[in-house]
């Protein structure tokens, strides 16, 4: 449907000012300098919504909103995650790369409601192509008195930086984004204190998701109840859905929350010619893994997912068609999670390095007897047990490849090898 995050995608130079300006864009923030739109009318609009954080938790916007101390006398920060690590997700770069000025003018509009006059938007550090683009459209805005102080002869000010990362999936975490921005090793704080009182610098922060701040301006140009309206109950709006994997043809789509799966599916061409649908991972790697049976009854929204036994996460779908071995599978994303994990807590530290390593002396053929058993004591041990959920994320896979598809972990510790590869 492409009317949001997408809306200027079969433009010419979709990512221009003048495409953007051409389409409605920066409307909402001009009416904001002109003092025309209050941050409560604001709130109240998001509220109405249901716009939900497409970072992965889907904590609703517009409480987050509310809840950050804008009369603080200090200086607050506004801070766009762009960092999209987990593996499955790629539709954040194309909101960079196609739609930059969607981000700018949400951020904006964030600012002015949460009274914070600076922004950052932390890019993953491969991201060179979305990172100059965002730059471009920075430059872009700045030049035509987008950005900058006093805008348009206001009290308004607002000053955004791009900031690039290094390409490390923790520096995700909110905090840890926080702790990198600052310059420091990226590493999860606390919480409580939240970002919302205590946040980048010490000071109040609020930080979405890109595909959050993206939707905002169109959100509040057509009205909250209109987004909504295009989704369903308890999953306001459209949504980006990144689907990747074994189907014909893989990529972002933009589409309506509460889709059947079945049709998603048909969307990205279906499964590759002559083979079946096996597996799904619904929401990025770190949501559990659906049996076939289950994605194909399944609607994409956050309770439809939910149903089905995984979660909607950050949307990003990976189909596994019968071809895939599920042990392997499992061992790629447990090395993921071990390879990435920051070693701040002990369970996560030393739990992911477990379940990697047992997992692959399965794959070796050296698996043991009571190996299932050890992966469910060990996954059972990480989770709920760190600082972040990065523990949660590494540990969560492993529970539901095991119990959707254990025969085949039981057949490679009896015979040493893939049941599907032999
Ligand atoms: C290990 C880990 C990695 C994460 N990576 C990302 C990420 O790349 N992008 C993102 O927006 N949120 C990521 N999150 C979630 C953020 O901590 C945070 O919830 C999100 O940025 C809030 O924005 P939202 O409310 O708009 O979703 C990650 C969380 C964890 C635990």
């Amino acid at each position: 449907m492409n009317e949001v995050c997408f809306k200027t995608l079969d433009q010419k130079k979709s990512w221009s000012l003048k495409t953007y300006e051409a389409n409605g864009g920066y409307s909402v923030w001009r009416k904001i300098l002109k003092g025309e739109l209050t941050p409560d009318q604001i709130i109240d609009e998001l509220k109405t919504s249901g716009l939900r954080g497409r970072g992965g938790a889907g904590f609703p916007t517009g409480l987050k909103w509310s809840f950050m101390p804008r009369n603080a006398d200090v200086q607050k920060y506004v801070v766009c995650n762009s960092d999209e690590g987990e593996p499955g997700t790629c539709k954040d770069r194309d909101i960079l790369r196609y739609n930059p000025h969607s981000v700018i003018e949400g951020m904006a509009i964030g600012s002015f409601v949460m009274n914070a006059t600076k922004g950052y938007n932390y890019i993953r550090g491969e991201f060179m192509e979305p990172f100059y683009r965002f730059e471009g459209a920075l430059k872009e805005a700045y030049d035509a008195g987008l950005l900058g102080e006093n805008l348009d002869g206001s009290s308004v000010s607002f000053d955004l930086y791009a900031h690039l990362g290094a390409g490390a999936y923790i520096c995700g975490e909110e905090t840890a984004l926080l702790e990198s921005l600052e310059g420091k090793k990226g590493q999860p704080r606390f919480k409580p204190p939240f970002p919302a009182n205590i946040g980048l610098f010490g000071m109040p922060t609020t930080i979405n998701n890109t595909e959050s701040f993206a939707s905002v301006p169109e959100i509040l140009a057509q009205g909250g109840q209109w987004f909504a309206d295009i989704g369903v109950e308890n999953s306001g709006g459209c949504k980006l859905f990144s689907v990747t994997g074994h189907v014909n043809e893989p990529a972002n789509f933009e589409v309506p929350m509460g889709i059947p799966f079945k049709d998603l599916l048909e969307m990205a061409g279906g499964i590759r010619e002559g083979r079946t649908l096996k597996a799904v991972i619904p929401g990025g790697s770190s949501t559990p893994v659906l049996t076939a049976d289950a994605a194909m009854a399944m609607t994409m929204d956050y309770d439809g997912i939910e149903k089905a036994g995984s979660m909607l996460g950050a949307g990003s779908v990976i189909i596994m068609d019968d071809t895939t071995c599920m042990v392997e599978a499992l061992t790629r994303l447990a090395h993921f999670y071990y390879d990435e994990s920051c070693g701040q807590c002990t369970p996560c530290r030393e739990g992911t390095g477990w379940l990697y390593r047992v997992l692959k002396r399965i794959m070796d053929g050296n698996g043991k007897a009571d190996d299932i058993d050890l992966l469910l004591g060990v996954q059972d041990k990480i989770i709920g047990n760190t600082i972040c959920a990065l523990g949660d994320a590494a540990a969560m896979p492993v529970e539901s490849f095991l119990r959707n598809f254990r025969q085949e972990f039981e057949y490679y510790i009896e015979h040493g090898k893939s049941m599907v590869k032999g």
